[in-house]
């Protein structure tokens, strides 16, 4: 038998959604991918096996705590919390440990910061207790992940953020359907093309924006129509339903269609057809899910405006990053980052 390691070190990237925003939730469509970006979570274990000290190096922070937590803590502790805590639910032998954590994903980007967080102490505890062998599948890992963000973060998200950190791959973005949960990696060869992301100068955070009261107005349209899920519902009925629910309604459903014709794009290298696609997404975001602010349409019309073919929010809107895809030869706005595909979680 293999001896506990007493020096890990794991990486989670963060991730850009190319398109299919707030469709994880509602049983829908994504295609995301995972950024070279991410958090690093270097481990060591203790001499006391049911402690957990915890430095923030890029913050200058720390957290202690004992291996029955149940107290969230301030800010970026909650995750670090809730993943030993939810770890600990799902079975896994936990020993104390000293964790460093350091990581190059600006917080409530938009980008998935919390996500890598999550993903990464999950995948050094587990190591550190020599328990990684028994660290559930990527769609398990992800439901666990989310149970952290549920439980311990305030936020009612989905899958898209923990399934993209797991699953990336170099060079290509994640077809996920959130219904069956399968998976296919869609090569992103964009023939100089560059997808970027600009800040809007505006943080966000799922847990205190309208994320989960738009959630929430997801499962009473399903509840109104009688389905289990809104990829299951018609835009006809939809009309019919109170208040905004028929526009919350309308961008999911749209939203999906946009996914499967943007993979139709990708694969016949239209770049016009997928910057069209990205310009209705975010019209959609912003008229029917209305999940942008004043900060994130001034960040897409920069982008639009340097001759992106097509710009959007990303993630949960109320602010972060928002995505462009600029033809070759045109200059990056001040402040804009190329991203591209790059692989998924892993122990170093
Ligand atoms: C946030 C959530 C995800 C997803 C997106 C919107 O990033 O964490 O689960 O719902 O918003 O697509």
């Amino acid at each position: 038998m293999r001896m506990p390691s007493d020096l890990v070190a794991a990486f989670a990237p963060g991730r850009v959604n190319l398109i299919g925003e707030h469709t994880d939730y509602n049983a829908g469509l994504a295609l995301p991918f995972a950024t070279a970006a991410g958090i690093t979570v270097q481990g060591r274990v203790l001499s006391d096996p049911r402690r957990f000290e915890v430095r923030a190096l890029d913050l200058g922070e720390d957290d202690s705590f004992g291996i029955d937590v149940s107290e969230p803590g301030e800010g970026w502790r909650a995750y670090v919390r809730g993943a030993v805590g939810e770890l600990q639910r799902a079975g896994l032998p936990l020993r104390g440990a000293r964790l460093e954590i350091r990581g190059d994903l600006p917080r409530g980007s938009g980008l998935s910061s919390s996500a890598a967080l999550e993903v990464a102490v999950c995948l050094a505890a587990a190591e550190l207790a020599d328990a990684a062998s028994q660290l559930p599948g990527p769609a398990e890992l992800a439901r666990i992940c989310s149970r952290i963000e549920h439980r311990w973060a305030g936020s009612q998200s989905g899958l898209l953020d923990q399934l993209a950190s797991l699953c990336g791959a170099d060079g290509e973005a994640v077809l996920i359907d959130f219904r069956s949960l399968a998976m296919r990696h869609v090569p992103l060869v964009l023939d100089d093309h560059r997808l970027v992301t600009l800040d809007s100068g505006e943080a966000h955070a799922n847990a205190t924006s309208g994320y989960n009261e738009r959630r929430e107005q997801c499962e009473q349209a399903c509840e109104l129509l009688g389905v289990s899920s809104l990829r299951d519902a018609g835009l006809d009925a939809a009309a019919g339903l109170p208040g905004p629910l028929p526009r919350r309604v309308r961008h999911v459903i749209c939203e999906n269609e946009r996914v499967e014709q943007a993979v139709a794009a990708l694969e016949r290298r239209d770049w016009a057809a997928l910057g069209r696609l990205l310009d209705a997404s975010h019209a959609s975001l912003r008229d029917c899910y209305e999940v942008s602010t004043p900060a994130v349409e001034e960040a897409v019309a920069r982008l639009k405006a340097a001759g992106a073919l097509g710009a959007r929010l990303i993630g949960g809107g109320f602010g972060g990053h928002v995505l462009g895809l600029l033809p070759p030869d045109v200059d990056l706005p001040a402040g804009a980052m190329e991203v591209s595909p790059g692989k998924g979680a892993r122990l170093l």
